[in-house]
């Protein structure tokens, strides 16, 4: 039987090709797009039928709501109401890695949603992601829903080939799926080669939806320099508090969303990230259970001495900062990950309970953690070494309005509407308003990136 698949484009950074990338966004493609986080799988979150081919080519599960990336304050302004600490961080932090959660405007298209009563809003600085955002915004467009451009679970891509390898196993996954399945049929998947990604870690999401502020998934900004900018103490729910037998009375707290869950990250073999006084223990356990291969980074090679392993892959010292271990960190696990081995095992620099407790570390231990987590607790059966198909999910998306969609994909009124005109006034504390809301014209103006 003859598959049908969409077609794939690798787009370079010229303008020209950026322009383009934004139309076919804009129709409703899929590009898959640098940011100074990891790669974005991004499709038009006004138009139903992108979202859902989002959906399904991730195998995301539909009721995980997804990031609206924007271009800018009124972009911003047109999903959520911005609230005067909304204001004070995006004029501190945007652009940049820093997701920020936030009550929704009533009429908007709810497609990349997952019917939370809240939206994402992430206005990235890597200069090709805010390029292709700036044209999607000056043809109409209002926001790009972006996951990470990965199967869902997996490794977030930070190198231009692992997004192209990513999205051709998607996309022949795709294809073969349909065959038995009513999976919607797949628009042209484009992506932009932008180079690799900074920081190789996915943004911080910051909750800012009700007046205590708190962060659900920390990232490349810290609670620091959150906690700076705000002035007050930021608390961040862990997903292990997730899991405790409060559960069910948190899921009414928390919406489900896949950077709240406890397995995530991961690869596809079983990952052990060991403190260095545990490694001999877990080689003698390994070796006795059959392992004979190993993908190794940060285990010195003397440790080794006392076993016969074969070592797929050697990586060398763990980097002893936390930006350059988030850099690294999906690089590493994936190459380990594609080499023979049958187990990967990370030593870290310092014991994991005392990287746990310093903020500077919390976001690259949270995904190390949520990368093992799987072969920690015997979920994945380590001699189990298919690289498995993420599994299938229920796609079906409530259905919206075309009027709602199509009054929201209207382009602006009039070249001449300032960020001012179509920003919620009346819930900005005067002078902050003044100052924030020309931020739109200030980009430059507002700084580097941290
Ligand atoms: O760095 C990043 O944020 C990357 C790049 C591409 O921008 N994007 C990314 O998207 O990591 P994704 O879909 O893989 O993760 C989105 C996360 C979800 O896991 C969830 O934790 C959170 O954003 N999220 C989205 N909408 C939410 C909402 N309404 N309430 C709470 N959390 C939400
Ligand atoms: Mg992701």
């Amino acid at each position: 039987m003859i598959m049908e698949q969409a077609n794939f484009r690798r787009l370079s950074t010229d303008s020209s090709e950026i322009n383009e990338a934004a139309s076919h966004l804009r129709r409703g493609g899929i590009v898959a797009f640098p940011t100074e986080t990891v790669y974005g799988l991004g499709a038009n979150a006004a138009k139903q039928a992108a979202v859902e081919a989002l959906f399904a080519l991730k195998q995301r599960p539909s009721d995980h709501p997804l990031i609206i990336h924007v271009s800018g304050l009124a972009d911003a302004s047109s999903w959520a109401k911005l609230n005067p600490l909304a204001l004070r961080v995006i004029g501190a932090l945007w652009p940049g890695p820093l997701s920020l959660i936030l009550p929704r405007r009533p009429a908007i298209p709810m497609h990349a949603l997952g019917a939370q009563k809240t939206v994402a809003l992430r206005c990235p600085s890597h200069p090709v992601a805010r390029a292709l955002l700036s044209q999607f915004s000056a043809i109409g467009g209002k926001g790009v829903a972006a996951p990470s451009a990965n199967p869902y679970g997996k490794l977030s891509p930070t190198d231009p080939d692992h997004v192209e390898s990513d999205m051709r196993r998607m996309m022949y996954a795709h294809a073969s799926r349909r065959l038995r399945l009513s999976d919607p049929k797949l628009p042209d998947c484009w992506m932009i080669d932008g180079g690799s990604s900074d920081a190789g870690i996915e943004s911080t999401v910051l909750d800012l939806s009700t007046d205590e502020p708190r962060v659900l998934r920390p990232g490349v900004i810290s609670r620091e320099q959150l906690e700076a900018v705000l002035g007050m103490p930021i608390p961040l729910i862990k997903p292990q508090a997730i899991e405790a037998k409060t559960q069910k009375r948190s899921n009414l707290l928390l919406p489900k969303a896949s950077g709240t869950l406890l397995s995530h990250y991961a690869p596809n073999k079983p990952l052990y990230v060991l403190d260095q006084s545990l490694l001999a223990p877990k080689l003698a356990e390994l070796h006795q259970q059959g392992f004979r291969r190993l993908a190794l980074w940060g285990v010195e090679a003397q440790s080794l001495d006392a076993y016969e392993f074969e070592i797929s892959l050697g990586l060398g010292a763990v980097p002893d900062s936390p930006e350059s271990m988030a850099q690294l960190l999906y690089r590493q696990l994936r190459s380990m990950d594609e080499s023979e081995a049958e187990a990967l095992i990370v030593v870290l620099p310092s014991p994991i309970d005392m990287l746990r407790d310093d903020k500077g570390w919390e976001a690259v231990i949270d995904r190390i953690e949520r990368a093992s987590y799987a072969t920690k607790h015997g979920l994945i059966n380590p001699k189990a070494l298919a690289k498995s198909d993420p599994v299938g999910h229920d796609m079906a998306l409530p259905a919206d309005s075309d009027m709602i969609f199509e009054q929201f994909e209207q382009p602006l009124q009039s070249p001449q509407q300032t960020p001012q005109q179509s920003a919620p006034q009346q819930m900005l504390p005067a002078q902050e308003a003044a100052d924030d809301l020309d931020f739109d014209m200030s980009f430059d103006d507002l700084g580097a990136n941290p």
